[in-house]
């Protein structure tokens, strides 16, 4: 409850960002998807997702990060389709990215049957992923946008495009890129939306390989902050539980604000797939820096995510008769 408060009083503040964000909207990005698609068959939506979303981070602050990263893997397989939250062990939510990580699952069930109260059989699981996103950045303190709708269900999970769409942390940064081009998504996307990194935890699992013998030098990388890794190697020991967790940026844990870029330009990014937007070679020629832009202006760093959260909802959606609107998010209609 307390954080909870801390980030209400905060977000009050950056109401001038937030209005920044609907000119941003303004500015137009073209796609089947409109933002009044629910206007009038089901015209409370924003409410009820907002309402259930809320009460999921009052209860459990990291739950914004967690909605926003379900989003994102999401997206990235087989497009924005929802097909992440289908249940069953050859589905996504057993790919190596996803098994043991991604969580929310129970909230958007919450999501769903709150909003099949209200207009049942009309509003696609997919959409509700791109709504429960944007309220828990707005939650978390950062911009808001008016959010694209009309995505249909998909039939199908794919745990193989899961397995090789999702961006690893251990891939260097033209991995990182190449996958992001694969979904239509460019470099500036690439620095701003990992910049989702602002809020959310990450287990020693996902960064372990930096902290004792990084690329067998017997050391840990050099581009990770040495006071740091000595605090992430005390809560990461060889051979130690690879589920305990620490904060994605370690300054602000669930504050979204402009923090991840600046850890960044002092090593303190936590996966190696951070710091390579800052320190490898490849990021002097492209996303150096935009990182140095944005821990420099937070103004910017809300004003593109933004621009890129539309873009990557946008990411081949299903419209027209294509696909369904579950009722169930966890499994297809019989
Ligand atoms: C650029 C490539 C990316 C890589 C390699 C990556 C990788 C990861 C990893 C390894 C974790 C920790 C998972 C765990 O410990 O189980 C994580 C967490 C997270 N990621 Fe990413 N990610 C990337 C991009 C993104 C994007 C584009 C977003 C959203 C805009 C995002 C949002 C998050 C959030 C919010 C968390 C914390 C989730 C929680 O606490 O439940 N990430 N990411
Ligand atoms: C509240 O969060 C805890 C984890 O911190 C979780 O176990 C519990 O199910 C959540 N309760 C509700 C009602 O969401
Ligand atoms: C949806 O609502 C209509 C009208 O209230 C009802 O006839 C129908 O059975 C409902 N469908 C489901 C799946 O609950
Ligand atoms: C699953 O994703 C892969 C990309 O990794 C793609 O080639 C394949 O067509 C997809 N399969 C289905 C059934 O959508
Ligand atoms: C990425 O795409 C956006 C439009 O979606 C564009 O404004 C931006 O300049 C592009 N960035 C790069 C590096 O091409
Ligand atoms: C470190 O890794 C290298 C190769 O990756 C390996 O040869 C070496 O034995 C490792 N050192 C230790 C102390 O585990
Ligand atoms: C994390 O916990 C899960 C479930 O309890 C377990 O199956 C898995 O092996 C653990 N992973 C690591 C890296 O320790
Ligand atoms: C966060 O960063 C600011 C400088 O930007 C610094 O003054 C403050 O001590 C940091 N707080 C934590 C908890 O690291
Ligand atoms: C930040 O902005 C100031 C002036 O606005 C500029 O002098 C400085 O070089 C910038 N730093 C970075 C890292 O971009």
């Amino acid at each position: 409850m307390h954080a909870v408060a801390f980030i209400m009083k905060k977000s009050g503040s950056n109401a001038c960002l937030l209005l920044v964000g609907f000119f941003v909207f303004a500015a137009g990005v073209r796609s089947q998807l409109t933002t009044d698609y629910y206007k009038t068959t089901c015209p409370n939506l924003p409410k009820i997702v907002r309402k259930v979303v809320q009460s999921a981070i009052m209860n459990e602050t990291r739950m914004a990060a967690s909605l926003l990263r379900l989003h994102f893997h999401d997206c990235f397989v087989n497009g924005c389709d929802a097909s992440i939250l289908l249940d069953g062990s050859d589905g996504e939510k057993y790919a190596f990215p996803n098994v043991n990580s991604v969580r929310g699952f129970e909230v958007v069930d919450a999501i769903k049957s709150a909003v099949e109260s209200a207009c049942n059989e009309t509003v696609s699981c997919a959409d509700i992923l791109a709504i429960a996103a944007r309220d828990s950045v707005v939650l978390s303190g950062g911009p808001s946008w008016r959010v694209s709708l009309g995505r249909r269900d998909g039939l199908v999970a794919n745990q193989t495009g899961a397995n090789n769409n999702l961006p690893s942390p251990t891939d260097a940064l033209d991995t990182i890129i190449s996958k992001f081009a694969a979904v239509g998504l460019n470099v500036t996307d690439v620095v701003t939306l990992s910049g989702g990194h602002t809020i959310g935890q990450a287990r020693c699992t996902t960064f372990s390989t930096r902290l004792y013998n990084f690329s067998g030098t017997d050391a840990a990388d050099t581009t990770l902050n040495s006071n740091l890794a000595s605090q992430l190697e005390a809560l990461c020991p060889e051979n130690g539980d690879g589920n305990v967790t620490t904060s994605l940026d370690q300054n602000s844990t669930d504050l979204f604000d402009n923090h991840y870029f600046k850890n960044l330009l002092s090593n303190k990014g936590i996966l190696f797939s951070d710091q390579e937007l800052y320190s490898s070679d490849a990021a002097a020629s492209t996303t150096m820096s935009l990182v140095e832009s944005y821990s420099n202006s937070s103004y910017l760093f809300f004003q593109n995510f933004v621009n890129s959260m539309i873009k990557m909802g946008n990411i081949s959606p299903l419209t027209g008769s294509n696909g369904e609107i579950r009722t169930n998010c966890r499994v297809i209609n019989s």
